[in-house]
């Protein structure tokens, strides 16, 4: 049967490895999409590496424009990431007609909403498998696997360098700028690596998340993000004694009046699998009302796993691309006239429990001073942990682990201890969430 013509946009990390695994499994791909899936041509500024992955069979250009052009294409891959020029392709490429298989959670997070009217308009599909946690099928599971379910929540780790970093942070008790430039010379992390430990990679993912598994747009500038940058490894080492592990969450949850959307580091209880997911692999847990708890595992990112997911896609986009366009899966799960413009709450408005480490004065009436004010705020205390002052000193760490309630709440009662004069500096304050 005739194959399907690919044109790909950039031959870097998951470009070389979608071209590789092609080529590797060729017919057990072909046997499963129903003819030959043939990459014709690639675009990159670099032709001279070009030239060296594919061995030259394919058409090499550095003009991507070309390509998303080319009548001979039929998917247009693209590779290239960021929202600059990978937009205007991906646009163009749509407006010629071409279906779309893209990595780029950026893109999709920012301008997702646009790229998707533009491509039902036109009748073509926009895959979007390895944009999310890799080459674990979490697209696939949220928009099909679980399609009987009304989905409560997600929680995510979904950016490997920050989960690299925390567990090299608990491990060897190192400081979160030890381990980062650890990272940096073993080559994890980016040589400017501020998306990864500020949370906004992760903030990309579940923003994708959240829009396929409540039905409602992209919404990326509403998410709460928060890094690890911040991050003491006192509090990794606190947690522990605590009976529980920090990890850089991806959180959507449904509530009542509207999404809760946020990205920050999160004790989980140890006794968690996905608490136990350490190094730089990535872990989704989806809590569905009639499946209950699920979780996906697997590598989040690098050449193949990713290029697993690229080529799941133009498998899909094989086997569907002659059929009905109304008769498709919808790109954000939900048919387009049923996606609702849920709000996304402020994060005053999130409900969740916390941990707070506190440097007081050790000295009789501390700590009856902080319990009355979380007493006054209707805050309830889980569990305590007071070290003994170090020998020669008047002061001492009391870590408190609060039961649920409003951020804004937990904000103004921190505020009240803060303001106490036996509390030294601020509270530090961490979310929790049971899971
Ligand atoms: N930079 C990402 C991570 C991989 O560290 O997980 C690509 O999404």
């Amino acid at each position: 049967m005739k194959p399907i013509n690919v044109g790909l946009l950039g031959i870097g990390t998951v470009g070389g490895g979608t071209f590789t695994v092609l080529k590797r499994n060729a017919e057990e791909i072909s046997r499963r999409a129903g003819r030959p899936i043939t990459i014709t041509a690639v675009a990159d500024k670099n032709l001279a590496l070009a030239r060296e992955v594919t061995g030259g069979g394919v058409r090499l250009t550095d003009d991507a424009f070309s390509v998303v052009a080319d009548p001979e294409i039929d998917i247009v891959v693209e590779l290239i990431g960021g929202y600059g020029v990978a937009k205007e392709l991906v646009l163009k490429a749509i407006e010629n007609g071409k279906h779309i298989v893209t990595a780029n959670k950026a893109l999709l997070a920012v301008h997702g909403n646009e790229i998707f009217a533009a491509a039902q308009k036109k009748g073509v599909m926009v895959a979007f498998e390895a944009a999310v946690a890799g080459g674990i099928p979490i697209i696939k599971a949220l928009r099909e696997g679980l399609s009987a379910n009304r989905i409560d929540w997600i929680a995510g780790i979904i950016n490997g360098t920050t989960n690299f970093i925390l567990s090299e942070m608990r491990d060897k008790g190192l400081s979160f700028a030890e381990v980062l430039k650890e990272a940096q010379a073993l080559g994890y992390a980016e040589a400017d690596p501020t998306f990864d430990i500020e949370g906004v990679d992760a903030a990309h993912k579940a923003t994708i998340m959240s829009a396929i598994a409540f039905g409602i747009p992209m919404q990326f500038d509403k998410a709460y993000i928060e890094g690890i940058t911040k991050l003491d490894a006192t509090d990794i080492v606190y947690a522990e004694q605590l009976g529980y592990r920090i990890k850089l969450l991806g959180i959507a949850r449904r509530r009542e009046q509207g999404v809760e959307l946020r990205v920050h580091p999160t004790l989980i209880p140890e006794k968690r699998l996905i608490a136990n997911v350490e190094g730089a692999m990535n872990a989704v847990l989806v809590q569905g009302d009639a499946v209950g708890a699920t979780l996906y595992y697997g590598k989040g990112a690098g050449a193949e796993p990713t290029a697993s997911a690229v080529i799941a896609d133009l498998v899909d986009v094989t086997r569907l691309h002659t059929s009905d366009p109304e008769h498709r899966v919808p790109h954000l799960a939900f048919q387009p006239d049923q996606v609702r413009d849920v709000p996304v709450l402020p994060i005053e408005d999130v409900v969740t429990s916390y941990y707070l480490r506190m440097r007081v004065d050790d000295k009789p009436g501390v700590l009856a001073d902080i319990t009355r004010i979380l007493a006054d705020s209707s805050i309830s205390i889980e569990a305590m942990l007071q070290k003994e002052a170090v020998e020669g000193e008047s002061q001492t760490d009391i870590i408190m682990l609060t039961h649920q309630t409003v951020e804004r709440n937990a904000n103004a009662a921190i505020a009240k201890i803060e303001a106490l004069t036996v509390v030294s500096g601020k509270v530090t304050k961490l979310r929790m969430e049971s899971l």
